[in-house]
């Protein structure tokens, strides 16, 4: 047995140096990215409502073609395009074998402080590509689709300076579209509104690796899940700060994710409340479900059908603050912002393929004792953020004997990891297995995807339309 470990961790450590030359630097290596330089001349710290903030995506695309692209996912009921950045060194095209992550601003119409952020983000990366390396290193490796405001309706009726309160908050039917998703763990009854449809579209083309949702009211990284099997206390008129965590099998992962947030905001991380009648979170990070339960919220919808690590970003204590305020959230949030999407390049990486090297779309993963699983790109890419420590990848794939591959992860750069499978004979009756979060009670109902349809009225061409659900291997 003992020889056994110790034949493995010379293995290991073998292969880890044979895969250490990472098309990706660390980014430990560089130095930490700069100071944004504002310029008013192209956007100013107020306010932009939806026609100001597509005039400036619009000139901002045609000022950096090399490094941005501009499109639609659809529009929101009142036609107002539900746009997206896409921030990168290749931004018509996916990079083979490098990820593509998201962030998403403004589902709270009453919530802005992110749409402008994310605005004065896309304006830092383009301006920073040429004389900032660490920006380099990101935009070289990595696409940011960059969506300000997922909810313009909500916003368009808004008011600035109004802190706590409802108005704006939907969207123009009434409906808070964190609350519009399928539901892993509670039936969702909700009518799938055009913002929340356009969005699970989005999310079924591109496999997004990370990603980050922006809101406001609080101060404060909230991860999967959101909501929780167990049925809510009846009668309790309080959203108490008490509520049983309802935790993933990546639980290390999104307090990881989390903290890389809390950590590098100005202030996040020391948890002081908001007001004295809101919740203190410690070091500025909480489980979804431990601050309140929700049922159809975004973030459980990303992780639990597509394995895309989501975390809530909750940046201002102030739902919208007044637009003199907007410098000084900028500076508090710069760095998180940043240094969260660079946690995309943590784990492994690599590529499931067949004896003759031809990548196996669809291959259904799963890192052992993590019970959601993840699939492969049509490139036959995979990833998975991890921490340092030892793991299994278990793959498997129609037509193909399953594989279970031991693998390390270290500190200072992902892991890259090529599988290859070898084709074996179908057995009757045999199918693909398929993993589920958690055990669901029996007698709970719960949504079941259907089928995704392949229609390719592509956002644009080089979006792929065939990278698909999870719906298989999870739902079965
Ligand atoms: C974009 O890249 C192409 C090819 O690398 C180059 O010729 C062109 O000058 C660049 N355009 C801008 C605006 O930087
Ligand atoms: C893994 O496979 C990809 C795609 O075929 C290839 O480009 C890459 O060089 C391979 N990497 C390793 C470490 O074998
Ligand atoms: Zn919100």
């Amino acid at each position: 047995m003992i020889l056994r470990i110790v034949f493995l961790s010379a293995f290991l450590l073998f292969s880890y140096h044979c895969l250490a030359q990472s098309t990706n630097e660390l980014d430990a290596a560089l130095p930490e990215p700069r100071a944004y330089i504002p310029d008013s001349q192209y956007l100013d710290f107020v306010y932009h409502d939806h026609d100001d903030l597509t005039r400036f995506l619009r000139a901002t695309s045609a000022r950096y073609p090399n490094l941005t692209a501009l499109y639609s996912i659809g529009k929101s009921i009142q036609g107002r395009d539900l746009w997206v950045m896409v921030v990168s060194s290749s931004p018509y095209e996916h990079m083979i074998g490098k990820p593509d992550v998201k962030y998403v601003g403004n589902i709270h119409g009453n919530e802005p402080v992110g749409r402008e952020l994310l605005l004065h983000l896309i304006q830092y990366f383009v301006t920073s590509y040429n004389t900032d390396q660490y920006v380099k290193w990101l935009l070289d490796n990595t696409r940011i689709h960059i969506m300000p405001s997922m909810n313009p309706d909500g916003y368009a009726v808004s008011k600035e300076g109004a802190c706590d309160g409802g108005q704006g908050r939907y969207n123009a039917r009434g409906f808070d579209l964190n609350r519009n998703f399928p539901d892993y763990f509670k039936q969702n009854n909700k009518r799938g509104q055009p913002e929340t449809d356009a969005v699970k579209d989005w999310i079924s083309k591109i496999q997004f690796v990370l990603s980050g949702s922006l809101h406001g009211g609080a101060l404060v990284a909230s991860y999967p899940y959101d909501n929780t099997p167990n049925s809510s206390p009846l009668g309790v008129v309080f959203q108490t700060y008490s509520a049983a965590p309802s935790l993933t099998p990546d639980d290390d992962v999104f307090k990881h994710l989390s903290l890389v947030y809390a950590k590098n905001h100005a202030k996040m991380s020391r948890g002081v409340a908001c007001k004295s009648a809101t919740p203190a979170f410690e070091n500025g990070i909480t489980n979804g479900a431990a601050w309140y339960p929700l049922t159809g919220g975004m973030q459980d919808y990303n992780y639990v059908w597509y394995g895309c690590m989501e975390v809530t970003l909750e940046i201002s204590c102030c739902k919208y603050p007044p637009a003199y305020e907007l410098k000084k959230y900028w500076e508090d949030n710069q760095l998180s912002m940043i240094k969260f999407l660079a946690e995309a390049h943590r784990g492994v990486q690599g590529f499931v393929l067949d004896p003759t090297g031809t990548p196996i779309e669809r291959a259904s993963l799963k890192i052992k004792g993590r019970d959601v699983g993840f699939q492969t790109t049509k490139h036959g890419e995979f990833w998975r953020i991890l921490l340092p420590g030892y793991y299994k990848l278990e793959v498997f794939a129609e037509g193909y004997a399953p594989r279970e591959v031991e693998f390390i992860v270290v500190e200072q750069h992902p892991t890259l990891l090529n599988v290859t499978l070898t084709p074996s004979k179908r057995v009757e009756g045999t199918t693909v297995p398929f993993y589920r979060p958690l055990p669901i009670p029996q007698q709970q109902q719960h949504y079941r995807p259907i089928s995704p349809t392949y229609s390719d009225s592509g956002i644009f061409s080089t979006i792929s339309s065939g990278l698909n659900s999870l719906y298989s291997n999870i739902f079965g």
